[in-house]
């Protein structure tokens, strides 16, 4: 198996899992030009370039897409249309319309789509499946489930205060794949529909001078 990575900086770990478990990592692909060079130090035989488009003649088996969050759909569709495995490294669209022009080229593709979406492989997720699986939780109606990310909230504003990069961008609710995934592994679902619903954002505000005093204040983002 022969693969190119497209983004070097998530991806780089990435590349360096698929060499160990005996992947050919033949094709590094990033625009800057610090993190080509951590990877040619680690992959000094493998083709590098800042153009991902390159790589659609590169001889590829597959390639694990770890560049911007929201611009994975274009180069998902042009791979598989040549018959290149995908490895999408969590996210893939950013609207609707991407995601339908994506499964439409995941199904007429000869190659196939994989969404690497690693929290279903996390442990509470494990267990929740076993107890699924075994019957302890009986038939499931509903689940409502939270990503809680482990960084504290000023490191978690630190990696988002940019608003150049696509952590910064993005809108809040994007980055939905860590909390969707787990329920969808549990059901076994295929998602047809989408509900949505806005979140009250308590804030201890000072209130109307009506509302006594310390209440909180309801605000709707
Ligand atoms: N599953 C997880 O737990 C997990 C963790 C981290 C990141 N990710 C995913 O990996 C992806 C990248 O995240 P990151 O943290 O590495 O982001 P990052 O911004 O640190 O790195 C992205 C890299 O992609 C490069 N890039 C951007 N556009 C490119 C293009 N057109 N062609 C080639 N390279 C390009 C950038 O120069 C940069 O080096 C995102 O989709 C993110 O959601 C997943």
């Amino acid at each position: 198996m022969r693969i190119g990575i497209v983004g070097l900086s998530r991806g780089l770990y990435m590349a360096e899992l698929a060499h160990r478990i005996g992947i050919e990592v033949i094709a590094v692909c990033d625009p800057d030009s610090e993190r080509m060079a951590a990877a040619r130090a680690e992959f000094p035989d493998a083709r590098s370039t800042e153009d991902w488009a390159e790589l659609l003649d590169a001889g590829l088996d597959g390639v694990v897409l770890a560049n911007d969050f929201d611009a994975h759909a274009e180069l998902a569709i042009a791979f598989l249309d040549r018959g290149i495995h995908v490895l999408s490294e969590t996210a893939a669209c950013a609207s609707e319309e991407e995601g339908r022009r994506l499964i439409a080229a995941a199904e007429r593709s000869t190659a196939t789509y994989s969404f690497a979406e690693n929290y279903v492989f996390h442990p509470h997720t494990r267990l929740l499946r076993e107890s699924v699986d075994s019957g302890e939780l009986g038939a499931i109606t509903l689940v409502e489930a939270d990503y809680l990310h482990s960084l504290s909230p000023r490191d978690t504003a630190a990696l988002i205060g940019d608003p150049a990069h696509w952590r910064g961008r993005i809108p809040p609710t994007a980055y939905c794949t860590h909390t969707v995934s787990p329920l969808l592994d549990l059901a076994g679902a295929w998602p047809v529909e989408v509900s949505a619903f806005p979140v009250v954002r308590v804030t201890t505000a000072p209130p109307p001078s009506c509302w006594q005093s310390g209440s909180p204040t309801a605000r709707w983002p």
